[in-house]
């Protein structure tokens, strides 16, 4: 039976969205995020709001989104709640300001609790396509997310055509959705390039309520240029894999590396690339950044499964001059699959991440600036870490032009524990945590990762602790927090 393809205005579909409603949007970081309809919604938000109506939505996402999602309907005060990741400034503001309801989750959890019946289902999935046909088979971008589920579990989809994005895409994707307990079997992923899946999510076109055709760019931002700390902290992590290599713990063939977001996890990976011993490697990571792409030029990288191409305009131009190179060199997944903790373990993966806060002990804070504001979640850092074959984590020594220790006596809010994490890398050095005890830990740390500036006040905090198998002390383990909180500077605090 035929179906005509419901094309309408950004307007004409927001109009179906009413309060109270849940959406669920596709895509992963702004890469593959619908754009105008939901800058229409939060219009209507405003309207409504104008005319003393109440109008808020429910968000579940990928991950984080672009402003024209996120941003918009922040700003707007058109969210209720909102999860599983966000990197947006205003939207940032409202949920540690107590307007939104923000739940942080592993990334990889949301398809299956959301199917599971965990949460309630969304009414509408709006997804950005560069392909849709009458038959209901739809092309995502740049990014998947959990664009398959919601366009399974809603009652209805949106769909945004993107004439920006070229509909050779197709073929990149690999999309597959598991069967849900007690049916589940294994996922056949045995080896990264694996494809197992469809190349296009496939509904019944009666659920397609609307396409609004739009012609916009990826609002994915550039980096921040690497400088001496980050180059730095590239340097120690390529040294470590090197030495590992050497010692017979990493296979000659090496292993996939996960690499975290940012100008870290960019730095890092163009640091291994310069690593004349570190052969040339695959990728099973969450975000495709700018730096995978060059690798994968010169050869340095030889596959990257991901849930995005989250890259600079620049460098998705590269990509859409040569789809053929790279569609046999990249595989865009749901992040149901890209951060699936059963085949993170099975195929063995090296996962670098980011960490914003780190406590003598390895207990790694990813997410709550001094424990009370959320900076942006936990995202895929979870996933990975807990299922790695080598755990590790970087970040600064400092922060806020070294008023900041990154490294404290105990963490004010924990995201990964002392169990996870495996080795610690700052622009100092390397902490090996593995088959060390609480105490042999702090003493890595101290020494190798603390900035130099703040180790003997740390010393100072080991030194009288209680002699528990964790010398923790309750009475002071958040004294710089405290002394930063009063005076502006950890190095005010006493212990
Ligand atoms: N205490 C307080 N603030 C701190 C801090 C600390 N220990 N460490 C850093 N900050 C501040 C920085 O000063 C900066 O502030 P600003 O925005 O006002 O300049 C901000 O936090 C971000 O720091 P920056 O060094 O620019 O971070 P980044 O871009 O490298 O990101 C994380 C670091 C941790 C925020 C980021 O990696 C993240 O969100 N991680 C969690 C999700 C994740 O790991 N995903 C990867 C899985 S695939």
């Amino acid at each position: 039976m035929e179906t005509k393809l419901p094309f309408m205005t950004a307007d004409e579909a927001a109009a179906y969205v009413n309060n109270g409603d849940i959406i669920g949007f596709g895509g992963f970081t702004p890469a593959g995020c619908p754009k105008d309809v939901p800058t229409a919604i939060a219009k209507r938000a405003e309207a409504m709001h104008a005319e003393g109506k109440e109008f808020k939505i429910g968000m579940y996402t990928g991950a984080s989104s672009g402003d024209s999602l996120d941003g918009a309907l922040a700003r707007a005060k058109a969210i209720s709640f909102r999860t599983p990741y966000q990197s947006n400034k205003d939207l940032r503001n409202a949920l540690n300001g107590g307007e939104v309801d923000y739940f942080d989750m592993h990334l990889s959890h949301l398809a299956q609790e959301l199917r599971y019946g965990f949460m309630p289902k969304p009414k509408f999935a709006i997804i950005e396509a560069c392909c849709v046909t009458e038959e209901g088979e739809i092309v995502p971008t740049t990014g998947v997310g959990n664009a398959p589920t919601f366009c399974n579990i809603a009652d209805h989809i949106i769909v945004e055509l993107n004439e920006a994005i070229p509909a050779t895409m197709k073929g990149m994707h690999d999309l597959y959705e598991p069967q849900d307990p007690p049916c589940r079997e294994a996922i056949p992923v045995y080896s990264v390039s694996d494809r197992i899946g469809a190349d296009c999510i496939k509904v019944d076109p009666k659920k397609i309520l609307a396409v609004v055709k739009t012609n916009r760019p990826n609002e994915v931002g550039g980096f921040a240029p690497t400088d001496e700390v980050t180059n730095k902290i590239g340097e120690n992590v390529a040294t470590f894999l090197e030495n590992e290599m050497k010692a017979g713990r990493i296979p000659a063939s090496f292993l996939p590396i996960q690499s975290g977001v940012g100008n870290i996890a960019n730095a890092v990976l163009g640091a291994l690339g310069q690593n004349p011993n570190i052969p040339a490697f695959e990728m099973y990571t969450e975000v495709i950044q700018d730096a995978v792409i060059d690798l994968m030029k010169k050869g340095d990288v030889k596959f990257a499964s991901g849930c995005s191409l989250t890259i600079s305009a620049e460098k998705l131009a590269e990509v859409f001059a040569d789809m053929d190179f790279f569609k046999q060199r990249v595989v865009l997944r749901p992040q149901e699959i890209s951060n699936n903790p059963e085949v993170a373990r099975r195929l063995g993966l090296i996962t670098i991440n980011t960490a914003l806060e780190a406590d003598i002990f390895g207990n790694i804070n990813s997410t709550h600036v001094l424990g009370t504001k959320m900076m942006n979640g936990l995202g895929g850092s979870g996933d990975f870490t807990r299922n790695a074959y080598i755990s590790i984590f970087t970040t600064p020594s400092t922060a806020k032009d070294g008023k900041i220790s990154a490294i404290v006596p105990y963490v004010s809010h924990m995201d990964h524990s002392e169990h996870s994490v495996k080795v610690l890398i700052t622009e100092h050095g390397v902490a090996d945590l593995r088959g060390k005890s609480p105490r042999q830990r702090a003493e890595a740390i101290i020494e190798n990762c603390v900035a130099p500036e703040y180790r003997d006040m740390m010393r100072e905090y080991l030194d009288k602790a209680p002699k528990g198998h964790t010398p923790l002390n309750l009475d002071n383990c958040f004294a710089m927090h405290k002394a930063f909180a009063e005076t502006g500077d950890m190095h005010n605090a006493k212990f």
